[in-house]
């Protein structure tokens, strides 16, 4: 990084937390910002708009206020709190950490930088957004909003993927960090809050924005130039039926043995080649059904994209558990690529 692009950075902190105090969104993690509520909202907000987390976040925290009910919840209901948000593993790395705080840390979240490193589902990112919002720590925290700001302040053309320059930038960043306490925290986010309100990916809205004396992207006018994103890897395609498979005791659901979403429940499926949907239930031991509706879907994960045709169908027995359709709403968790499908029963024929 050049010493021009640090003397840009450098002035941010001034004129961003002015800005911050006085535009900052009512978000519930901020209403009390206990190292548990950070830590929830960060691994909840990962992968997942702000919006989308406001409504799981609450509902969470009411359900398990403290770091021991995570530690001591059953899975199926915290796989039914995160259903819909998707990146199960996060969920799960969240509980092993739970436990491990229980165990050896008091059920309280360490403040050190290096002994969060070390918890399950906690890198470089998370630990440097605990440390600062709930701690006051002098840490900054480079997630995609950051590296979006940053990249256009100081037209640096380097890829986002580019590790190097992320872990420069962190190092950079905390170093301009205002002295520990309230205002680490409001730093921390007042860059998330410039990327999400001003800072646009599509539509930056330079003219609000607090820092645009400072902005070399808005002085040239190439703020869609940054940052520089490589080239998105292309998705493997996989062709899935997934069988809602309806008997006088509810419908089938087993527990998915690998592969993607491995240890999720599932309406029993199949990647298939040039099976047919006979083929796949004679697999299974079901030869007398009925065909009731099928519908295609397109379920997009990180690495691939399934193309679901999903078939409702009634026979007498299926080799696998059944439940209600009220007790499959209300408690048991299905990730939303099967899930989807439940829409076949609701619509109208
Ligand atoms: N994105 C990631 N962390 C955030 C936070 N704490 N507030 C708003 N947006 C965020």
């Amino acid at each position: 990084m050049k010493e021009r692009e640090k003397e840009i950075i450098r002035q941010i902190p001034a004129p961003l937390l002015l800005w911050y105090r006085a535009n900052k969104r009512k978000l519930p993690w901020r209403d009390d910002p206990t190292p548990y509520h950070i830590w929830l909202s960060e691994i909840m907000l990962q992968q997942t708009r702000v919006e989308a987390v406001k409504e799981y976040y609450t509902r969470f925290i009411n359900a398990l206020p403290t770091i021991e009910d995570l530690a001591n919840c059953k899975e199926e209901e915290l796989l039914k709190l995160w259903e819909g948000l998707g990146y199960y593993s996060r969920v799960r790395n969240l509980q092993r950490t739970a436990k491990t705080l229980v165990l050896e840390f008091n059920g309280e979240l360490p403040s050190d930088i290096t002994l969060l490193k070390k918890l399950s589902g906690i890198g470089e990112y998370t630990a440097g957004a605990i440390a600062s919002i709930a701690f006051g720590k002098r840490t900054s925290a480079v997630d995609g909003n950051v590296l979006r700001v940053i990249t256009r302040l100081t037209e640096n053309p380097t890829p986002i993927s580019d590790t190097a320059y992320k872990k420069e930038l962190q190092e950079t960043l905390s170093s301009v960090y205002p002295n520990e306490g309230k205002d680490c925290a409001d730093f921390t986010q007042s860059i998330f809050e410039l990327g999400a309100l001003v800072c646009k990916p599509q539509t930056p809205d330079c003219g609000n924005c607090p820092l645009k004396d400072i902005c070399q992207s808005y002085q040239k006018g190439t703020q869609k130039k940054y940052p520089v994103i490589p080239p998105k890897k292309e998705k493997r395609i996989e062709q899935v039926f997934v069988f809602l498979l309806q008997t006088p005791n509810g419908f089938a659901i087993r527990r998915r043995e690998q592969g993607v979403l491995k240890g999720m429940n599932e309406f029993p499926s199949k990647v298939v080649f040039d099976e047919t949907p006979k083929s796949v239930l004679n697999e299974w031991g079901v030869y007398e059904f009925t065909e009731l509706k099928r519908k295609n879907y397109v379920h997009i994960f990180t690495h691939i994209r399934w193309n679901i045709t999903c078939f409702w169908v009634y026979t007498d027995e299926v080799p696998f558990d059944t439940y209600d359709l009220d007790e499959i709403k209300e408690s048991i968790s299905i990730p939303t690529a099967f899930r989807q499908c439940m829409e076949l029963i609701n619509e109208k024929v």
